[in-house]
């Protein structure tokens, strides 16, 4: 008898966004004259840069002709992009990272929810609370958590992230293996400091623990005292892996293009106490179930490096920085405190209501998507996340209708 995955059945529901967009259709569908502006799911709207187009026209030509076409790439990414990204996001930083450090990949949702597998099965796991929920169901899918209980997993740590903390927890008392960190912060938009991430790096070097660190929005940092990599702290390299992505940063949501990066220093241990290489285990994993990032796709994302990509990155950036300032503005005049979008394309909004009955109304009442900010953990309660990607147009439809509801918010 073929049996299932047990864990499966411990999996709260749907994953979050597929169930908005089962909301969304269903009204769309009862509703069909209804103009919705989606303001949910962090999609980017705005066409890829001019000269990621060119790059990736330029990779297509040379798959037609037999001169220039390209089989199997190598798994870890074409050596161009690889030196490019060791070059330009991290060299000029100061920080040491090589190219055989980075692994090119489809993905950081993916990335992010395949690391786990390098672990043990009965490690100790934080993640913060509201989380990104990959982190979280795909250590469930995996088995290292119990069942689900008042909203949370029986067996992980919660990193309570609040506005008492600013949305930035500390270490917590108790020990943990395995941490899972986001900065700038999916869904809070809340960013670290150094001071607060060199506390996690030496959380880390005291319980020997791994910090994955998540910074696929750093690219919307604008303060610069805030780190846009854990590397810029301090011994970061021998306890954390860090995950990026050119969704957020130059629009490839639809096109996939991501890379992760795990330090040769980085210390993880074996059943017997020894140190072994984690990217030694990375580069086994990714060249046994993963075949490489398509050629045209990866010339384009190397086409970000160049002075008029990094440009035409910029200029998109700030269209949705902008975007972000516009909504955080009007929602606070409205009486609602928020956090983010200053570094980052999310505004998390404290309504004080409970998170899925505001997202019915908004829905309902303004035709306008969010997220419920419960979707992301038992301390999103009370507040809802509004995603800045979307056209300036939109954006001010969309705050133009909230306001309207002034009366009834
Ligand atoms: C989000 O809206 O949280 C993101 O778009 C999800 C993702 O990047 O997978």
């Amino acid at each position: 008898m073929i049996r299932v995955n047990p864990h499966y059945s411990k999996l709260a529901a749907s994953y979050l966004f597929s169930t908005i967009a089962k909301k969304v259709k269903e009204y769309q569908d009862s509703h069909p004259e209804a103009n919705i502006i989606r303001m949910g799911i962090g999609d980017v709207t705005l066409p890829l840069p001019k000269a990621c187009i060119q790059a990736f026209h330029e990779g297509v030509e040379e798959m037609a002709s037999e001169k220039t076409f390209k089989g199997y790439g190598p798994e870890q990414g074409y050596p161009f992009l690889r030196e490019a990204i060791a070059t330009h996001d991290f060299q000029t930083r100061g920080i040491s990272i090589q190219a055989d450090e980075i692994f090119v990949s489809d993905g950081a949702k993916c990335d992010t929810g395949n690391f786990q597998e390098l672990f043990a099965q009965d490690i100790r796991i934080a993640v913060p609370d509201p989380v990104y929920p990959v982190y979280v169901d795909t250590n469930v899918m995996a088995g290292r958590t119990g069942s689900f209980q008042n909203h949370r997993y029986e067996g992980l740590v919660y990193l309570e992230s609040t506005e008492e903390n600013g949305f930035v927890p500390s270490p917590p008392k108790e020990e943990v293996d395995l941490i899972y960190l986001c900065f700038p912060n999916n869904p809070t938009g809340a960013v670290a400091s150094r001071a607060q991430l060199e506390e996690w790096v030496e959380y880390a070097h005291r319980h020997h623990a791994l910090i994955l660190f998540d910074a696929a929005y750093e690219a919307y940092i604008r303060d610069p005292s805030i780190p846009h990599s854990i590397y810029e702290v301090s011994g970061a390299e021998e306890v954390s892996v860090e995950f990026r992505s050119y969704s957020k940063t130059a629009g490839f949501t639809g096109t996939r293009c991501a890379y992760t990066v795990v330090p040769k220093k980085v210390k993880v241990y074996d059943e017997g106490g020894r140190v072994v290489s984690l990217r030694d285990m990375w580069n086994r994993r990714h060249t046994t179930k993963f075949n490489g990032v398509s050629y045209p796709v990866q010339k384009a994302a190397a086409a970000i490096y160049t002075e008029e990509g990094k440009r035409q990155v910029q200029a998109n950036i700030d269209y949705y920085l902008e975007n972000a300032r516009i909504i955080r503005e009007r929602m606070n005049s409205l009486g609602f405190p928020c956090t983010g979008g200053d570094n980052s394309p999310y505004i998390w909004v404290k309504t004080g209501q409970d998170s899925w009955s505001f997202f019915d109304f908004l829905l309902g009442k303004a035709q306008v998507v969010v997220t419920p900010g419960s979707g992301f953990g038992r301390c999103g309660e009370g507040y809802i996340r509004i995603s800045a990607y979307n056209s300036r147009q939109n954006v001010l439809e969309a705050m133009e209708r909230i306001s309207r509801l002034k009366g009834s918010l």
